[in-house]
């Protein structure tokens, strides 16, 4: 039923209305999306995903709702940054450290040019605290959710995906009702690994972006090491901000 799944298209003239099995796949940007997205479409689509196929298995809701309308497969896996809305259920909410999160929005800006290339990280710090950054504050992205949990709701965390990601398939493919086969889910985590990602990031250029370093890649560096980006006075305005939500999450 759901390998080698064939997302014929359907019609796109309606508009979009959550089927009562559709699966969001949920989080503020940098959050990691991207590879649980790898890590199910290779998984489920008996193809390997890359960049380009990525968005046609497992479209997203904000950028392309079209692609997401004419999807005909069962689950269809959706994704979205949304913050908290009521009509979406079987939400799949990806967490990361929010430090991390904030440097790697900080790449993703220079690699974007949303920011010249010599915009100071502690700028970015001050305007990720204070919510200035596309998506607003993270805390209240996050609290949207955890305070208004739809009826069927998973917390995934990012550390726990890299530090046994077969485990959290297996928990990620229970909460969908998809079949587990933990030799094709091993197969998935090793062809979504970062090493495999960043290859074929590399390979392939999109949106007009080539990069000319490792921190302009899209699949830049799957790291855990915000603290050598934070000074104290940045981590002081980091977690007035955003402490809360940190300890919500086990972050601090
Ligand atoms: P970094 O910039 O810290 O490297 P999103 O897809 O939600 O925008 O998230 C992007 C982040 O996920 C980037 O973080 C990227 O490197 C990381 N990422 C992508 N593929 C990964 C993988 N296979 N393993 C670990 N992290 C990955």
């Amino acid at each position: 039923m759901f390998f080698s799944r064939s997302c014929a298209t359907g019609s796109a003239a309606s508009p979009f209305v959550p089927a009562e099995d559709d699966v969001f796949l949920v989080s503020y940007p940098r959050s990691g999306n991207t590879w649980l997205r790898f890590l199910l479409g290779n998984y489920l689509s008996g193809q390997k995903m890359d960049f380009f196929n990525v968005h046609a298995f497992m479209p997203d809701l904000d950028e392309n709702p079209e692609a997401v309308k004419q999807l005909a497969c069962h689950p269809r896996f959706i994704k979205t940054h949304s913050p908290f809305r009521p009509d979406l259920n079987n939400v799949i909410y990806l967490v990361r450290n929010g430090r991390d999160v904030a440097v790697s929005y900080y790449h993703f800006y220079i690699r974007t040019k949303k920011v010249p290339k010599n915009f100071t990280f502690a700028a970015f710090a001050d305007a990720f605290a204070k919510g200035r950054v596309g998506y607003g504050l993270w805390n209240n992205h996050v609290e949207s959710w955890l305070e208004n949990p739809p009826s069927r709701f998973l917390l995934v965390r990012y550390e726990d995906v890299k530090a046994k990601p077969v485990d959290e398939l297996v928990r990620i493919c229970n909460f969908a009702k998809i079949k587990v086969d933990l030799p094709r889910l091993r197969s998935a985590v090793e062809a979504s690994s970062f090493e495999n990602m960043a290859k074929l990031d590399a390979a392939q250029p999109r949106r007009g972006i080539v990069p000319k370093e490792k921190n302009e890649m899209f699949v830049r560096e799957g790291g855990t090491n915000y603290s050598s980006y934070f000074d104290e006075a940045m981590n002081a305005e980091f977690l007035k901000a955003h402490g809360a939500a940190m300890r919500r999450l086990g972050y601090l």
